[in-house]
């Protein structure tokens, strides 16, 4: 009787341990260079907008959580060019109406070329 009880308890316990290693899911780069075409790529700061956003989706609605997936969908003509760099302004120039800390609305300040 005792045996069985600690036998459940395990599984329960294992159970656990597993979905929180599924909570603490790959948040992938640091830092991630988005290919920018002409005007030069972009070095995007991933872990930044992690911390202030919470939200993956504000993002990933748009491309899986996955490397080079925005190439990968725009070679398949399934997001279009600056798409989701407009995503990207988007959100700055919202911030910046706001009066809240935000990023580049400008080309040249997230285009390095
Ligand atoms: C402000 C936008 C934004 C937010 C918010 C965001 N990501 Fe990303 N993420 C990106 C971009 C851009 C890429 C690069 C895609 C590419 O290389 O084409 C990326 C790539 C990734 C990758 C692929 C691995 C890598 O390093 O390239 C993983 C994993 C990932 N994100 C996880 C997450 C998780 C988990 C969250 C939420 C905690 C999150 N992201 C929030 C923009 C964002
Ligand atoms: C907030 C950062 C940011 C700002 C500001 C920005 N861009 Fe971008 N741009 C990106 C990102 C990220 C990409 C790649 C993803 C995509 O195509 O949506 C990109 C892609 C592009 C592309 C497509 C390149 C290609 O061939 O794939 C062009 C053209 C471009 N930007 C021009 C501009 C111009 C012109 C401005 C100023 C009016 C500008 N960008 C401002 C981040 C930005
Ligand atoms: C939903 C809103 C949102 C989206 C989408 C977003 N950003 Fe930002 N970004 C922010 C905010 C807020 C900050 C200010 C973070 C801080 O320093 O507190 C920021 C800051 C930045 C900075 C400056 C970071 C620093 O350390 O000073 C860069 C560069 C930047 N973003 C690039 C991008 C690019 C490129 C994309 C698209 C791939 C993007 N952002 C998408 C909200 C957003």
């Amino acid at each position: 009787m005792m045996t069985k009880k600690i036998g459940v308890f395990l599984v329960v316990l294992l159970g656990l341990t597993a979905a929180a290693a599924i909570g603490g899911q790959n948040k992938g780069a640091k830092e991630i260079l988005i290919h920018g075409g002409n005007h030069g790529d972009v070095l995007f700061p991933h872990n930044v907008h992690q911390g202030v956003l919470k939200d993956c989706g504000a993002c990933h609605s748009l491309f899986p959580q996955d490397k080079n997936a925005i190439q990968t969908l725009q070679t398949k003509g399934e997001l279009k060019k600056k798409q989701v760099m407009t995503q990207c302004r988007n959100c700055h120039k919202e911030k910046k109406k706001a009066g809240l800390k935000t990023g580049p609305t400008s080309c040249k300040k997230c285009h390095s070329g």
